[in-house]
């Protein structure tokens, strides 16, 4: 069984969700690629235990990560199982429903049905009595948010969840939910939004509502799954999310374009001493943020990352020139 090193805690940023009591590493591992049916039981182990070592304790998960749908889950249960059973108290698991996972009319969206039913297979599929934070993956056109919310304030309630949040809510969205849970005595502890330089306004439209309402924000997709690194400068590699056979990042996206604007960002990380993907990650962090979850497939890309924490300090004039070459207007 992997022993954990006794400096875990040394040199991570823990930062309050909202205003919860629970705090949460700056940054988390996220387990929607390289955690699949395919993956090699050995690396994924590498790149928790990694994680945690370096004082990662955020795991994030959602009932269809895979694929197959459900095998990142099953994964991480079988790693928290075989290799990391003592430290489950020092842990943060969450899982998410909302999206397509089983056919019909009750594997999808927001029912109390389905998201019920979900969590009880994706505890099983873990192995766990209860996870840390269960989501809302996505908005529901059609299910009442009262319904929604019923459902997620039971899921506290029945001790299969400590605490819930929603992901990809709109500001408005986000408030009627707030004031559904609060009404019926869960709070709404934190939102999953997308987050970072090429993709910045759905977080920015929503952070003054999650900061008035006291809800924590943890983001995904900072380095645009890959994009704001160097991974693509030099082509296209073989073992890239690019080339896999996710249909989530498409060779399209790496035009010439982006590969001018990627050259020009890794110019301003040098000059910072740091990797483009170090400079991406503390950018999302300047802000408000309570987290960052990073994707990976190898735990140097871990190492890496969180080694930019002890620079993510921001001159205005590099904030400045980086809005220049992604053609964004500044913001502060
Ligand atoms: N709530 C939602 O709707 C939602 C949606 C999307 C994601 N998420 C969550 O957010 C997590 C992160 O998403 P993401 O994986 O797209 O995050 P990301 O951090 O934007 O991208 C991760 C990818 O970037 C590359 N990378 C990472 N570090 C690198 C480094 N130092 N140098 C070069 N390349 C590096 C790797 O690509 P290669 O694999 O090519 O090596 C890695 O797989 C997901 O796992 C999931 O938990 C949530």
């Amino acid at each position: 069984m992997y022993q954990a090193k006794a400096e875990r805690y040394d040199s991570m940023i823990y930062n309050r969700c909202g205003k919860s009591g629970l705090k949460l590493s700056a940054m988390s591992l996220g387990m929607w690629h390289n955690f699949g049916s395919g993956a090699n039981y050995d690396n994924m182990v590498d790149m928790v235990t990694t994680a945690f070592d370096l004082g990662i304790t955020h795991f994030d998960l959602a009932n269809n990560y895979g694929p197959y749908p459900g095998s990142a889950e099953e994964n991480m249960g079988r790693i928290l199982r075989r290799e990391m059973s003592a430290y489950r108290d020092e842990i943060i698991i969450s899982t998410k429903a909302g999206y397509t996972m089983w056919p019909g009319p009750y594997g999808d969206f927001g029912s109390r049905k389905y998201l019920i039913a979900s969590l009880d297979q994706s505890l099983r599929r873990m192995g766990l009595d209860y996870v840390d934070i269960f989501y809302h993956h996505r908005p529901d056109p059609e299910t009442p948010m009262e319904e929604t919310a019923r459902a997620l304030d039971h899921i506290v309630r029945s001790g299969k969840a400590l605490y819930v949040g929603v992901s990809n809510y709109t500001p408005e969205q986000t408030r009627q939910m707030a004031a559904l849970l609060k009404d019926l005595g869960t709070p709404l502890t934190v939102h999953q939004p997308r987050y970072n330089m090429i993709d910045r306004a759905f977080f920015e439209d929503l952070e003054p509502t999650l900061s008035e309402l006291g809800v924590g924000s943890v983001c995904f997709c900072p380095l645009a799954q890959g994009l704001l690194t160097n991974r693509y400068l030099q082509g296209i590699p073989a073992d890239s999310r690019a080339a896999s056979k996710s249909p989530f990042l498409n060779t399209n996206r790496i035009n010439e374009d982006l590969l001018d604007k990627v050259r020009r960002l890794q110019a301003v990380a040098e000059r910072r001493g740091q990797s483009l993907a170090q400079m991406a990650t503390v950018w999302d962090l300047r802000n408000t943020l309570t987290s960052v979850i990073l994707g990976a497939s190898r735990a140097s890309q871990i190492v890496e990352n969180v080694q930019a924490l002890s620079n993510r300090n921001f001159s205005e004039e590099e904030l400045r020139e980086i809005d220049e070459i992604l053609g964004n207007k500044a913001n502060a």
